[in-house]
């Protein structure tokens, strides 16, 4: 099967997990885009869903979707969101399409985190991907310097603001065997936003695409 086909048959495996008559979160990408598609053919049976970008939401209400402003909703059962690297204990570098920080805000209001995913972002160890940040730019340069004393190699993200107007570092280099570690970290330094290690919002499971099928990883 190829990757797009996996997408596919894992973001149609995620409507199992979508609480009937609630609202559910939706994370950003190419993976969650096929679950926006297969989430439009149950759209009577949830409230609606709370957005983690511009592109998530605009698909979602091409679909009829209602969206729902974060600031307005309290919690929610699930969250369902794609991943550039997700490892044997559910951590995970997100980003890769700069929609981390809103990403992390929804997650935050979930009880649960479904994590959807082909398997060719199942790893060992985080790291290989380049770890996305989200920055004030006005930090970069001293984040990046930060980075590189960790043995990381900061690049600004050419042409790309977040939907908050904000660069992207990618950190090349890293081998983030401690993910809670260096989440706590990076979090400390001055004009971080939002550091792509999703570690106290790690998955709570993972439907991975192979070409036997979609397994469920609970962590
Ligand atoms: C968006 O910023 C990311 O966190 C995505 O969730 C992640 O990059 C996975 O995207 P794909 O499903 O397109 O690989």
């Amino acid at each position: 099967m190829k990757q797009e086909e996996l997408k596919a048959l894992v973001g149609r495996a995620a409507l199992a997990h979508v609480v009937r008559g609630e609202l559910v979160g939706v994370g950003t990408g190419s993976t969650v885009n096929h679950f926006i598609d297969a989430l439009a053919g149950i759209k009577g049976d949830i409230r609606g869903a709370v957005s983690s970008s511009v592109k998530s939401t605009e698909r979602l209400q091409a679909h009829g979707i209602a969206v729902f402003d974060a600031q307005d909703v309290q919690s929610l059962p699930v969250y369902i969101d794609g991943a550039d690297e997700i490892d044997g204990r559910g951590f995970m570098i997100k980003g890769g399409g700069a929609a981390l920080t809103r990403e992390k805000i929804v997650a935050d209001l979930a009880a649960r985190f479904v994590c959807i995913a082909d398997d060719s972002k199942k790893v060992p160890v985080l790291g290989a991907f380049p770890l996305p940040v989200e920055v004030i730019a006005m930090a970069a340069a001293q984040v990046s310097r930060r980075f590189a004393a960790l043995g990381g190699s900061a690049t600004l993200r050419a042409g790309v603001l977040t939907d908050n107007g904000n660069p992207i570092l990618d950190v090349r280099g890293l081998s983030i065997t401690d993910p809670l570690a260096m989440e706590t970290e990076v979090n400390q330094w001055p004009g971080v936003v939002t550091v792509g290690i999703f570690a106290r919002h790690k998955a709570s499971l993972c439907l991975l695409a192979t070409a036997q099928g979609v397994q469920t990883l609970v962590f």
